[in-house]
């Protein structure tokens, strides 16, 4: 009797900081999880870039070192899902395949004049209008415009139909069928800024505004559908199917099961990334939330409210790299547990402007609130209370805007591991917290999509059989308490604001 050997679902989850490689069984359990760093390029203070082929190598080493580890061929593959950090641009040549440029990251400040150019020029509500998003550096457009600016011949060429743009998902699919396929998914096109969300096309004006080739563009497909086959040459063997593309913050949504309209998951990353779920309904915010595509499965986008704070765990790991006052998370923990300070201190970690609900992109870091008696401790703690205050704000718009009465908001991502985080931010944002049992949900959403579309889960509120309760942190701070440390916060954010003038 012939052994049917078992099948897999592998999720490639593309960051800044590396991409992972993610083999899950039919019972959604990880059979093993790879991670390959990447070191960004900083060529000037606010920019931030990688290389195209390094984002493809760490790939193809992530994907390689899994499928050794889980001691499978690459046609054993069921299918593959894609997550990837979002809104990142990369311009190349359609015969060649060759970058004409470093991929630019979703943080970097780069084209912010040209974002400045947007605004004073009175297209905002336009804009917002089509899709969803405030003028921003942080959306592809501007970087894509940046490109064609600044490389030299790159828009004779772009009209020549002779250049392609893509996200970073646009950019594997490429590299993994070898140049056949150009495309890209409904969540990813919606951080472009040239994707109108509501009919779902790229936006013929936006396009002339940006001066940007429609040619250039990749096709838009759902979150969770057979979009290509993997070329065996760069796919160790396997003609396998790619089944789902996803933005990571969007993929995290999906694998944290929240998918019923008014549920809200936060990622705590290096940035950190509020998704509410609002359903078949895109609630437009007149509060700086952005209205976004989160998936979309079957015909019809789900639609979520995004608040992006850029740095989160960023600011921890500035504590480690730049004033060398922790040396782990472990550290971070214990110092917040300790401060015994009472003067409130407050640290705006506005490394590169502040994002959602504020979006200032001249806003720059500062302190407030130190007396002679601060130490170190308190400093730490001040730092991990930022991410919390943040998330607060943004949590106090959310359910303003939208018609959902949140009690409750799951975590994921690195920084959620530190409970004295959960615990603070469960007591300021006042609202309970139900924490993953995995660090990290985006592969399991991206894994999730992929398996959906081949048939392998038939349906995906049929998986919650297999997540597990994580941590619970309830809520437990006197209302006059939050509101005196809220008041403190929003002076200190004003403060950094006036001084950014
Ligand atoms: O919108 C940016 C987000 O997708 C960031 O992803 O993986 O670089 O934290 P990552």
């Amino acid at each position: 009797m012939a052994i049917t050997r078992p099948e897999y679902i592998l999720a490639i989850d593309q960051g800044t900081t590396g991409t992972r490689a993610v083999i899950f069984n039919h019972n959604a359990r990880r059979v093993t999880s790879t991670a390959v760093q990447m070191t960004p390029i900083v060529p000037h203070t606010g920019w931030l870039e990688q290389r195209p082929v390094d984002i493809w190598r760490t790939a193809q080493t992530a994907i390689a070192d899994a499928l050794i580890n889980a001691g499978i061929r690459g046609d054993e593959v069921k299918a593959i899902g894609i997550a990837n950090q979002r809104e990142t641009t990369i311009v190349w040549d359609r015969q060649t395949g060759q970058p004409i440029y470093n991929a630019i990251s979703w943080s970097s400040t780069q084209s912010q004049s040209i974002a400045d150019a947007l605004t004073n020029a009175g297209h905002a509500e336009m804009i917002r209008e089509k899709t969803g998003l405030p003028i921003s550096a942080y959306f592809s457009a501007t970087k894509i415009r940046w490109i064609l600016d600044h490389v030299e011949g790159a828009q004779e060429r772009a009209e020549a139909g002779e250049l392609v743009f893509g996200t970073v998902d646009t950019w594997l699919l490429w590299q993994l069928t070898d140049g056949e396929t150009h495309a890209t998914d409904a969540s990813n096109a919606s951080r472009t800024m040239l994707y109108n969300i509501h009919t779902q096309t790229w936006d013929e004006e936006l396009l002339q505004l940006f001066n940007i080739p429609a040619s250039m563009l990749p096709t838009v497909h759902t979150s969770s559908e057979v979009i290509a086959t993997t070329n065996p040459m760069q796919f160790f063997g396997g003609r396998v199917p790619v089944a789902s593309v996803i933005g990571d913050q969007n993929a995290s949504l999906v694998g944290q099961l929240a998918l019923e309209p008014g549920t809200i998951k936060n990622t705590y990353g290096a940035g950190a990334f509020l998704l509410m779920n609002t359903g078949k309904e895109p609630v437009k915010s007149q509060n700086q939330l952005v209205t976004t595509i989160a998936y979309q499965v079957g015909d019809e986008p789900t639609y979520a409210l995004e608040g992006a704070i850029f740095s989160a765990g960023s600011a921890v790991q500035w504590l480690h790299d730049r004033l060398g006052l922790i040396a782990t998370q472990l550290d971070a923990w214990q110092l917040a547990e300790q401060s015994q300070n009472n003067d409130e201190v407050y640290v705006v970690p506005a490394f590169n402007g502040l994002g959602a609900p504020y979006w200032d992109p001249q806003a720059r870091g500062a302190v407030f609130g130190m007396t002679r008696g601060t130490d170190k401790a308190d400093f730490v703690k001040a730092t991990l209370q930022s991410i919390a205050y943040q998330t607060a704000d943004i949590l106090t718009i959310m359910k303003a805007e939208s018609k959902y009465d949140v009690v409750k908001m799951k975590a994921d991502g690195t920084v959620s591991r530190n409970p004295y985080l959960m615990q603070f931010q469960a007591d300021i944002a006042n609202i309970e917290i139900e924490r993953s049992i995995d660090e990290d949900t985006t592969p399991l959403g991206a894994a999730f999509l992929a398996g959906l579309a081949v048939g392998y889960w038939q349906n995906l509120s049929d998986l919650a059989q297999y997540i597990q309760n994580g941590r619970h942190f309830g809520v437990d701070l006197p209302v006059e308490r939050r509101e005196a440390l809220l008041n403190g916060w929003h002076n200190a954010i004003a403060a950094t604001r006036y001084f950014s003038e």
